[in-house]
């Protein structure tokens, strides 16, 4: 079982619902799919962490966790990741938000979590038949010495974790749900130590052992010199040979690097051991990248432990400005009244701001440049190509989704963009020309222009800037 982000519960009436609202340019009811991120605050203090810099000590009190899945409900949710933010179990009422979960027939799609206080009672309730689909565990390290590096936390933490793991398989048995995961980061301490960390994985019965390496968070917080980059792969191959090789039969491994020079390399492992990429996440004959663009506006929602409103998890960074606040006024039922609860965010100018810009992006093919001022709601990742990879990752495999949507976009472009659908439609047009030119431009210069970056990267830290921004051209 592989998570899909909430679309195996979207049945074909929230799906039609989706592109009718597209075709439209309006609201859904509510999202299908939301994440919550109950607290800002963790257990632990992994030194790689990407939320540590819009971390708060906040925590969505436990009844506007009610409310809001009352009114989550009433607009048709049907699923949740849960994740941070900072730990989800290190909320202190988890468990009475699985059972409020639960009461409302709303799946647990994927737990996010590093397993510490992953209790008793509460594996209990993930096991449940039909509660949860994916527990995800970040064990991140090899052992409990690297886990006291990574995650800055006594090593006994480690051994912890593990017995809490045990604990959710047993008590899952022979269920297939939830599914385990687990997760390593890699870095340049540790990339060695691979093999065992495939071994754990096995050991404790992961449906799917993911393999990741720890990437730059801002602020530029972690050294360079700690983690690995794409010019690393040949130092971590071995190892990734070894447990490719040991994963022939099982098939657990999944290895998906955000350096594409390392997908490459890896490709050419796998054939040459006769180690096929198993395809998780297919695309269907329907699918048109220029039809990819995301949807999530009247898809999916993400909720931070303070409150904050994002389309989705991938821009949870200092340089998004969310999209409303939960807890606006302080969040007590008087101003929950008074500002209408989650749905008059949904329906509220910042929702409608990001429902207007991606409809823009789906109606251009994705063909906008990005600038501060074009895109108030949606984030430079929704807009750059290549940025995201998860705004279709899921769906491109829904081969009706995609035949239904190709069409009426095809409709729409021609009657909202170009000469014949008036001076808004000459601004469309006007703006992917605009695209075209700059892309065109991009893809000829960018092979002379990547020499000399690296040539200016080596005469000193004075023009290692300049450098930098030759190189991401
Ligand atoms: C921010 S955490 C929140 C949920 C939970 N506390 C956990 O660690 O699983 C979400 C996921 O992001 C991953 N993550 C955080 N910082 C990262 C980084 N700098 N590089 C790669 N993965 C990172 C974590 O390992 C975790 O799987
Ligand atoms: S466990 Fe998750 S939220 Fe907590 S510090 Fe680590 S990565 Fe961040
Ligand atoms: S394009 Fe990517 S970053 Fe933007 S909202 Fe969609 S999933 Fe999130």
């Amino acid at each position: 079982m592989i998570p899909s982000h909430g679309w195996k519960d979207t049945n074909e009436q929230r799906k039609r619902e989706i592109l009718d609202a597209i075709r439209a340019g309006t609201a859904t009811a509510g999202p299908v799919h939301a994440e919550l991120d109950l607290t800002d605050r963790c257990n632990v203090a992994c030194y790689f962490c990407n939320q540590q810099d819009v971390r708060t000590t906040k925590q969505v009190p436990l009844e506007r966790v009610v409310e809001l899945l009352d009114d989550l409900a009433a607009g048709g949710l049907k699923s949740v990741r849960l994740s941070g933010g900072g730990d989800p179990l290190a909320y202190r009422g988890v468990d009475r938000v699985l059972d409020e979960l639960a009461e409302r027939d709303i799946v647990v799609d994927n737990l996010t979590t590093n397993a510490a206080l992953l209790s008793e009672p509460i594996a209990e309730r993930l096991v449940a038949p039909g509660r949860c689909r994916e527990v995800l565990v970040s064990l991140n390290a090899a052992d409990a010495e690297d886990y006291r590096r990574m995650m800055r936390v006594k090593r006994e933490t480690f051994g912890r974790v593990l017995e809490n793991v045990e604990r959710l398989v047993a008590l899952r048995g022979e269920r297939a749900q939830p599914a385990l995961s687990i997760q390593f980061l890699l870095d340049t301490e540790n990339f060695r130590r691979l093999p065992e960390m495939y071994a754990i994985g096995r050991r404790l019965g992961a449906d799917r052992i993911a393999v990741n390496t720890v990437l730059p968070i801002p602020n530029e917080r972690i050294a360079n010199e700690q983690m690995l980059g794409p010019p690393d792969f040949h130092r971590v191959s071995p190892y990734l040979e070894q447990v490719l090789r040991a994963d022939r039969e099982a098939g657990r491994l999944f290895l998906c690097f955000v350096f594409p020079e390392w997908n490459w390399e890896l490709d050419r492992m796998r054939e040459r051991l006769s180690a096929p990429l198993p395809v998780l996440y297919p695309t269907a004959p329907s699918f048109r990248e220029e039809n990819g663009s995301c949807f999530f506006a009247w898809y999916s929602a993400t909720v931070r432990g303070n409150g904050d409103l994002y389309p989705c998890c991938m821009l949870l960074n200092p340089e998004y400005r969310p999209l409303g606040n939960l807890l606006d006024g302080g969040g007590g039922a008087e101003e929950r009244d008074a500002n209408g609860g989650f749905a008059a965010h949904w329906h509220g100018p910042a929702f409608s701001r990001l429902r207007q810009e991606m409809r823009d992006l789906l109606l251009a093919g994705g063909r906008i440049l990005w600038s501060e001022k074009r895109f108030r709601a949606a984030g430079r990742a929704c807009v750059e190509p290549g940025a995201c990879g998860m705004k279709n990752m899921y769906f491109r495999g829904d081969e009706a989704f995609y035949r239904e949507l190709g069409a009426l976009l095809d409709e729409r472009r021609r009657a909202e963009v170009g000469w014949r659908a008036g001076a808004r439609g000459i601004a469309r047009w006007w703006e992917i020309q605009r695209f075209r030119v700059h892309h065109g431009v991009r893809v000829r210069l960018r092979p002379l222009l990547r020499p000399l970056a690296r040539w200016l990267g080596r005469r000193g830290a004075g023009l290692a800037h300049t450098a930098d921004r030759l190189a991401r051209f």
